[in-house]
């Protein structure tokens, strides 16, 4: 019999119906009466299934022992209605096979309410907790609704690049890709080292970013995304931060700032109420268990309008604000997470997009402004974790782009085939990143990025 799956048998399920559930043993209670009961998850669902096995089913005395939490069984039975509180129906055992078992001495998820950090230290194991299989599946439905949003209006997705030889961000906080044997190199003392005889014949690295390369194509092919792994090795140990993440980079030609703040504002406003739509048990858990406040607060980014306001009058809120901040800002200062949460979280209680930017803090490629002090750059901050896209129109100006690649530090030539896009039928355009996880964040009110992915790697931690 073809198993069904646990989320199916309790939204479907029919009393009377005979069918096979598999899963993970979470609890078992047995009664003086005979009989015992099973709570067995999938993973398919936050809920878990109800199991009723009678000491009259075949190997009843043999196989219960066995059944532990963690254990993995399958179980053959009929489906009835449920007199006990909480679920509509209940499956009545008429064969219990137990496929794996989880010896209660050392299975480490024994008991419930492990710490987050205790939790990170068992990451091959963690997703069979309620908090991470609900992450799980809430960063599934994200990843979905991030390809349906852009597919549902015409984007065409785009594979880039993953080894790359060229910085995007220019921040050079790249991982360098080498076959080049170190410890050979150092004990041969060797100082100078000759690319001609690594994989590539010159220096390569893991990319920051998509978006050089989404370039090319979105002045080809038109409006397209780039979704994938990103990889940078700064040095920041903080809750926002991974060295490896993924980002979905739409690019877009014709855009102009205005229009891809609309896009950046409609696309998380969609992501919100795509997970409310499909993930709603998993989105009552966190509202109960998380963030008292994450349904509010999603309520509030998916019904109200987006402020746009520019990094000028930014400085001018954060330093008339009379708040004490570690950091002191003046026009030209980055902003920092604290003054990004303050004005999202505080004083304006809702999504802030933060616009023009001075030119000093942002790569070469955002399109500079008349007044020769700020560039078309474009920031997207939420309540509870700040930053969440990056973006801008980009210099499509030949010799502006080239002055900035200049001021940056950047040899054009090493830039020549994104220097051609600005020479052949340049055009504006624009687009954004969003962080994946940082969007995992946001939406479940989880407070650790360490937690919104399945192996998170963070300096000194690479540890699946
Ligand atoms: O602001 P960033 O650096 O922008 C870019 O990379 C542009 N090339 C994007 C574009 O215009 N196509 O990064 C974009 C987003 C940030 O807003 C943040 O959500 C996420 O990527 N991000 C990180 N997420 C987790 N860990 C990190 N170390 C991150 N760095 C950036
Ligand atoms: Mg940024």
């Amino acid at each position: 019999m073809p198993v069904t799956r646990i989320a199916t048998i309790l939204r479907d399920g029919q009393p009377g119906t005979t069918i096979t559930a598999k899963g993970w043993v979470r609890t078992r209670r047995d009664s003086k009466n005979g009989f015992s009961f099973i709570e067995l998850n999938d993973g398919s669902c936050m809920k878990n299934l109800q199991v009723v096995v009678e000491s009259t089913v075949p190997g009843y005395e043999q196989a219960i022992k066995d059944v532990t939490t963690g254990a993995s069984v399958a179980i053959e039975g009929t489906v009835k209605d449920s007199p006990g509180k909480g679920q509509r129906i209940e499956l009545h055992a008429s064969s219990l096979t137990i496929l794996g078992t989880a010896d209660p001495a050392t299975y480490p998820l024994q008991k419930k309410g492990h710490s987050f950090e205790f939790l990170r230290e068992i990451a091959h194991l963690r997703a069979r907790t309620n908090t991470f299989g609900a992450v799980a599946r809430v960063r599934n439905c994200i990843s979905w609704s991030i390809h349906n949003f852009f597919q549902q209006r015409g984007f065409l997705y785009l594979n880039t690049p993953i080894i790359t030889t060229s910085d995007c961000e220019g921040a050079g906080e790249m991982f360098q890709v080498t076959t080049l044997d170190l410890a050979m190199l150092a004990k041969k003392q060797i100082d100078q080292i000759d690319w001609k005889f690594d994989f590539f014949a010159k220096p390569a690295s893991l990319t920051v970013s998509g978006q050089l390369e989404a370039e090319t194509y979105a002045t080809a092919v038109g409006d397209c995304y780039t979704f994938g792994p990103t990889f940078r090795a700064e040095n920041s140990n903080t809750t926002r931060h991974l060295a490896e993440f993924w980002m979905v980079e739409p690019e877009m030609p014709f855009y102009e700032l205005p229009d891809n703040m609309d896009l950046a504002e409609a696309f998380i406003k969609t992501m919100v109420n795509d997970v409310l739509a499909k993930c709603g048990d998993d989105m009552e858990f966190f509202n109960e268990r998380i963030d008292k406040t994450v349904l509010a607060k999603l309520e509030n980014i998916r019904t109200k309008d987006f402020i746009r306001l520019p990094y000028t009058d930014a400085i001018e809120i954060i330093t008339k604000s009379g708040k004490k901040f570690d950091y002191q800002v003046q026009w030209g200062s980055d902003l920092q997470t604290e003054h990004e949460r303050f004005l999202t979280e505080e004083h304006f209680g809702q999504p802030v997009i933060l616009y023009n930017y001075p030119r000093t803090l942002k790569p070469f490629y955002m399109r500079c402004n008349e007044d020769g002090k700020t560039v078309r750059a474009m920031d997207v901050l939420v309540p509870g974790v700040g930053e969440i896209i990056g973006g801008s129109q980009r210099e499509e100006r030949l010799d502006v782009l080239i002055q900035r690649m200049h001021e940056c530090h950047l040899n054009p030539e090493d830039y020549w085939w994104y220097v051609d896009l600005r020479k052949y039928g340049t055009v504006p355009h624009s687009g954004f990143g969003l962080g994946l996880e940082r969007a995992v964040l946001l939406i479940t009110g989880m407070t650790n990025i360490r937690d919104v992915i399945p192996f998170p790697r963070t300096p000194g931690h690479a540890d699946f």
